[in-house]
């Protein structure tokens, strides 16, 4: 079989190589099509264009498969932690003992903002999203380390290792402040010896004078939340920080770009989405009944259901789901919002429309209702899912820095807006 695709345009014949995934999918290259035909490819949403060659993350949407470098997320899940993970993400090899210890020390060593940079949450007002926050601050940090972020990628990445850990360490650090500044709480500093979700949630529920110790039911489950969401291939929020990165920007600004992407409720925002959409529907009296009625119908949107490119259950919202039975079992919490969560799936698998378009819970789903079950803030939940995908990337924000043959990412498009138009003056219009 021809490793080639010809492509027929108005009668002309063009070749087309074809580039094969160590998985097997195929792309048909068409880098050379328009300077060949004068054509470009239209493909809006990007639902069917493979926009990179990346070695991170596998996702076969088809299967429900999802694999960091290699490794089955039913694994990882079951055996590492959030900070292994975020280390095989980014470095792409799973740690020794020693490697990980050098990693959580350097993690430790940057948990702390700069000191100035505690003013800055006082500018804000209360109400303030923490997402936005977050976005912003994160950017900021490239004014306190002007030697990590030169915006020339060569320099960038020969302090890579400190810029990564000063990222991933301090996105948790804003989030916490983001949320006592909102609470008008004084700020809880991180510790050196607290592992990172212990320290993330010290940071968020200690008082000066008492110290919040978790359950460890409770760091396992944010610790599982945050390793599900560590990467996902060229989603939303990954394809921004690829674009930013490609412009050879930092790795601060690159990131903070994702934050923002990830913000919207048809991305991230959707974790919020549901819970708001499964108390709207408690406080109605509902079973669940006659939301997924105006679902079909195209007035309401189940929120945590349907997915680009999960054509299958996603196999994050399988291992959460598990987690949410767990979690609440053997904190001895009960909450409704379970049972109508439970019963919006159980009516939505049986149902033609869902059953016909493909939708399947996905992972944001039930990762709400374990993060409201361990006191996190509804308005936070996009904030975890942000500290979660930090490592996806950095590692994506690598592999455009450390491209030998890297581009600018930069799409057409099909002008349709007016043309040929001539200047009028103004008082003539
Ligand atoms: N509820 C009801 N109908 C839906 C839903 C839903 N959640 N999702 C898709 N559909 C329908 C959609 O209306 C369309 O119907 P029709 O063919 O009759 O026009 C069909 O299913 C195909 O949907 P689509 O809009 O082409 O799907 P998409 O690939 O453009 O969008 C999505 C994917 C995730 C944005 C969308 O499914 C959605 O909005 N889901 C709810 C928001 C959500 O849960 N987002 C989190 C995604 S997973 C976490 C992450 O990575 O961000």
């Amino acid at each position: 079989m021809a490793n080639e695709a010809r492509i027929i345009v108005e009668d002309k014949e063009y070749t087309c190589p074809i580039i094969t995934g160590t998985e097997g999918e195929k792309a048909v290259d068409i880098r050379a099509l328009r300077g060949d035909s004068g054509y470009v490819t239209f493909d809006e949403g990007y639902a069917n264009t493979g926009s990179c060659q990346s070695n991170i993350t596998f996702i076969d949407g088809e299967k429900g498969i999802l694999r960091y470098r290699g490794y089955p997320i039913e694994e990882l899940a079951e055996h590492s932690t959030f900070v292994e993970t975020a280390y095989l993400i980014i470095y792409g090899e799973l740690p020794t003992c020693e490697q990980v210890e050098a990693f959580s020390s350097r993690l430790a060593r940057n948990a702390a903002v700069p000191n100035d940079m505690e003013h800055f949450f006082e500018g804000y007002p209360a109400k303030s999203h923490p997402m936005a926050i977050l976005s912003g601050l994160i950017n900021s940090l490239s004014c306190f380390y002007p030697q990590y972020a030169t915006n020339n990628h060569q320099e960038d990445l020969a302090n890579f290792d400190e810029v990564a850990a000063a990222a991933l360490s301090q996105v948790r650090t804003i989030a916490a402040m983001s949320y006592r500044m909102s609470q008008r709480l004084p700020y809880i500093y991180p510790k050196k010896d607290l592992r990172y979700v212990e320290n993330f949630l010290h940071m968020m529920f200690s008082e000066p004078y008492s110290e919040y110790i978790p359950e460890p039911e409770v760091s396992k489950a944010l610790n599982l939340i945050l390793l599900l969401h560590a990467d996902h291939e060229q989603n939303c929020s990954t394809s921004t920080v690829r674009m930013v990165a490609s412009s050879e920007a930092n790795l601060f600004a690159s990131v903070a770009a994702g934050v923002c992407a990830l913000w919207g409720p048809l991305h991230g925002g959707a974790n919020m989405a549901v819970i708001n959409m499964l108390e709207a529907i408690h406080a109605d009296g509902d079973d669940g009944s006659t939301f997924i009625a105006d679902a079909k119908t195209g007035r309401k949107k189940l929120m945590g259901f349907g997915h680009r490119v999960y054509k299958n259950y996603d196999p994050r919202a399988k291992i959460i789901g598990k987690a949410c039975e767990r979690v609440m079992n053997n904190l001895g919490v009960e909450d409704p919002l379970l049972d109508i969560a439970k019963h919006l799936e159980e009516v939505a698998l049986q149902d033609d429309y869902f059953i016909s378009r493909k939708l399947y819970p996905n992972v944001d789903f039930y990762s709400g209702i374990i993060m409201r079950v361990i006191g996190i803030p509804i308005n936070m939940f996009t904030v975890m899912f942000g500290i979660g995908r930090m490592p996806g990337w950095i590692a994506n924000w690598k592999e455009v820095a450390e491209h030998p043959n890297g581009r600018i990412y930069r799409p057409r498009q099909i002008y349709v807006g007016e043309n040929q138009r001539k200047y009028v003056p103004r008082d003539q219009r």
